[in-house]
């Protein structure tokens, strides 16, 4: 789990298809209970409590027998379940809105490790409490006896829906015996037959996406679907991650191309729907931002521009795993996202006054793992083959509502559909970012498309950004430092 942007609407029902060996489960972009976090070393403290301060992709199960409901977020940058206890401190005091779980009356419930389950975030938010068994609905599809953490003492008022790898579960124990989590589970109670699903998280302004357990919807992108590898985690000697190699970035736009990172500067990322923006080495960031005009403000730990540049034209192409390896276009629609749920805050001086103000979807980072996250997964179906360690990249299409869905056919069977990207053993990630071979920023051919006539000048643009009710959770998400200590099982 990371920080999250907030989002308005709570949407209608969700709905749940099972279908032949694949279980389809929609999600939606919400707003939850949670309060937004002060972010512990920065200048800027005027931060108002928000409560729809946290949002991500959610959506419906229903846990023990009768099953209760709870709604609960979907994360590919963790590996357990896990809920609030209905007793826990937060569900008394009626925060849990999406659903708290009474393990005293569920008739399937087996506590299998008590006060063992503990995780802490990055945030410094932590859960912590038992692991149990029980049983987990899917719409009607049943997964038994699985394995989920219980929170007893959290300050989180959601449960988690981790699908990452279980060699990434929280408890230690699991490091050299992982359990069975949900996507393993699900293949080994014969609800799919490779341990493999498909996200399709849609456009930033539509509600809901979906993810596909067992299988690949044809339906949902447009152009090739390209396998790449995942890269293994050394020190361990195992698959822990979705960590795959980015090798170029180009900046395109009416006025011209930039080759911003090429193969030489190639950079290993974390695919991370749970991560609401995306962070890129400082370098590689800035020039990005001095393409599309946004600025970093020290006040606010982050580079922000004027929402209207949301209708600029422009996109940043992303390729992966070396030439001729696949390639994702993000549109600066996708990359302008909402700093509030209400009204954003209005510039009152500076070149853009009257304008309102945005977060930039792309940060920067200087240590630990780059993360690509909702800002550019958006823009992608990605397949997850957790049996090949391969991922599938293909350009999504927006609001689809085509369905061809094509299961696995068996278990490690390569992903359908997928060809793969051609072997380009040469390229491996710059082990600095401080060798990172920054291009030419002094004259960025693109810039000037980006900005549509907007004044380059930045230094004193957005200058009063600081004297506004800012409501963003500000700390930076790294799922690679998600579980920063945990106890043995
Ligand atoms: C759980 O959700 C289902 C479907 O949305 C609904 O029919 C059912 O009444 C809910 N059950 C409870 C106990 O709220
Ligand atoms: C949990 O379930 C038990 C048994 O059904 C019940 O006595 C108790 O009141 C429930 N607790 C809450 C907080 O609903
Ligand atoms: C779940 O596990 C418990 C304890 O190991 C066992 O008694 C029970 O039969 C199992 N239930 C199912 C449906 O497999
Ligand atoms: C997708 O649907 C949303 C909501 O209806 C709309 O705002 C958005 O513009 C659509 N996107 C595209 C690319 O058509
Ligand atoms: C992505 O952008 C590149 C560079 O502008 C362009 O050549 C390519 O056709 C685009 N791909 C798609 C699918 O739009
Ligand atoms: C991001 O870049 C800004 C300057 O552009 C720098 O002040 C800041 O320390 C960087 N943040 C991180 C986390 O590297």
């Amino acid at each position: 789990m990371k920080k999250r942007l907030g989002y308005l609407g709570l949407v209608p029902a969700l709905t749940l298809t099972a279908m032949a060996q694949v279980v389809t489960w929609d999600i939606e972009k919400r707003a939850t209970g949670g309060s937004l976090q002060r972010r512990s070393k920065s200048a800027f403290e005027e931060i108002i409590l928000n409560e729809k301060g946290r949002g991500g992709y959610f959506a419906t199960v229903q846990i023990g027998s009768p099953g209760q409901n709870m709604t609960m977020q979907l994360d590919t940058g963790s590996s357990d379940v896990w809920i609030p206890h209905c007793d826990a401190t937060v569900c008394k005091s009626g925060l849990c809105m999406l659903g708290s779980f009474n393990s005293s009356s569920s008739k399937t419930f087996y506590e299998i490790g008590e006060d063992e389950f503990y995780v802490s975030y990055i945030d410094d938010k932590y859960a912590s409490g038992d692991y149990f068994k029980d049983r987990f609905q899917i719409g009607g599809n049943d997964v038994q006896n699985l394995t989920m953490g219980l929170g007893l003492k959290t300050d989180i008022t959601y449960g988690l829906v981790g699908v990452g790898y279980a060699t990434n579960e929280a408890s230690k124990a699991s490091k050299d015996s992982p359990y069975a989590n949900l996507p393993v589970a699900m293949e080994q109670n014969g609800l799919i037959n490779s341990i493999a699903y498909s996200l399709w998280l849609n456009d930033l302004d539509a509600n809901t996406g979906n993810i596909l357990f067992g299988g690949v919807d044809m339906g949902k992108f447009d152009g090739p679907l390209t396998k790449i590898d995942v890269i293994l985690d050394e020190d361990a000697d195992k698959y822990t991650e979705f960590i795959v190699l980015m090798s170029s970035l180009t900046a395109t736009s009416p006025s011209g191309t930039d080759v911003l990172a090429t193969s030489e500067s190639a950079i290993e990322v974390l695919l991370d729907s749970g991560s609401t923006l995306s962070y890129l080495p400082t370098e590689l960031a800035q020039a990005i931002w001095k393409e599309v005009g946004a600025k970093y403000q020290v006040s606010l730990g982050m580079a922000i521009l004027p929402c209207s540049h949301s209708a600029h034209p422009g996109h940043f192409s992303f390729g992966f795993a070396g030439d001729g390896g696949p390639t994702i276009n993000v549109t600066m629609d996708e990359l302008v996202i909402d700093l509030t749920n209400g009204d954003p805050p209005l510039l009152t001086s500076g070149p853009y006054a009257g304008e309102y103000l945005c977060a930039f979807g792309i940060q920067n980072y200087t240590t630990g793992t780059y993360v690509l996250g909702d800002t550019f997964l958006r823009s992608a179906y990605v397949v997850y083959d957790l049996e090949n360690n391969q991922i599938g990249l293909a350009p999504t299409k927006f609001n689809s509502t085509e369905t061809n869905i094509v299961p696995f056919p068996s278990k490690g069977a390569s992903i359908p559909g997928a060809t793969a990207a051609p072997v380009t053993s040469t390229t491996s990630p710059i082990d600095s970012v401080v060798d990172f071979p920054m291009a030419e920023t002094t004259n960025l051919k693109a810039a000037d498309g980006f900005q549509d006539g907007d004044s380059p000048e930045e230094s004193s643009v957005l200058g009063k950004a600081n004297m506004l009710p800012i409501l963003l959770p500000l700390s930076i998400s790294l799922a690679s430092a998600v579980l920063l200590s945990v106890r043995l099982l």
